[in-house]
């Protein structure tokens, strides 16, 4: 049984993104997924077979909206600047500067109808920005999500309408970086365990 993970800052107060938006999108569209997970194995438990795809379809959409949106509220609530550290350095390593990857991340958020990710990827141990769309299309079986923007109108419609780029903005500000650094070097820490191809 998958439980609703709470808020680990205070959701009135970060900057540009309202406690009525921040929360109706944690309690209403997050724990929407988790309980919908929960149903899922639940039936697959119980031997429920009949509807064997639309289960199926319906446990990657539900399992990847509770992942992700695990890692966005996740790594809300800090104060935005840029990275430091490792994370900086392997930015750096892999997109030449931070700029030019804070550029294509953009660039990503905007071909993106779901969510733009920042993802180490097991296959080159590089990070990736990659594009999603709804939870689960386009996603790539060898990445981890360590920074996620969700894209969803759910996620900023109430205090930004339809200029998702001011909601974007707003999103850089409130990064927890060593939230994300952190991530970061749990997974680089376990490149020994990295699954073969
Ligand atoms: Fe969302």
């Amino acid at each position: 049984m998958h439980k609703v993970k709470a808020l680990k800052f205070n959701p009135d107060k970060l900057n540009g993104i309202s406690k009525k938006q921040i929360t109706l999108h944690h309690d209403r569209h997050y724990a929407s997924y988790v309980k919908g997970k929960n149903n899922i194995e639940s039936a697959l438990k119980k031997g429920k077979l009949e509807h064997i795809r639309e289960l199926k379809k319906n446990e990657s959409h539900n399992g990847s909206g509770m992942v992700l949106h695990e890692t966005y509220f996740g790594h809300l609530g800090g104060k935005g600047g840029k990275p430091s550290g490792i994370l900086m350095k392997k930015l750096k390593s892999d997109f030449d500067s931070y700029e030019k990857w804070k550029k294509e991340f953009l660039a990503t958020a905007s071909a993106g109808r779901g969510w733009a990710l920042l993802c180490y990827d097991w296959s080159d141990n590089k990070l990736h920005n990659y594009a999603v769309d709804f939870h689960d299309e386009g996603a790539v079986w060898s990445a981890i999500p360590i920074m996620a923007l969700d894209l969803w109108e759910h996620a900023y419609y109430i205090d930004y309408g339809p200029n998702k780029s001011k909601y974007i903005e707003a999103f850089f500000k409130n990064i927890d970086w060593p939230v994300v650094g952190k991530k970061l070097q749990e997974c680089t820490s376990s490149v020994a365990l990295k699954p073969r191809y």
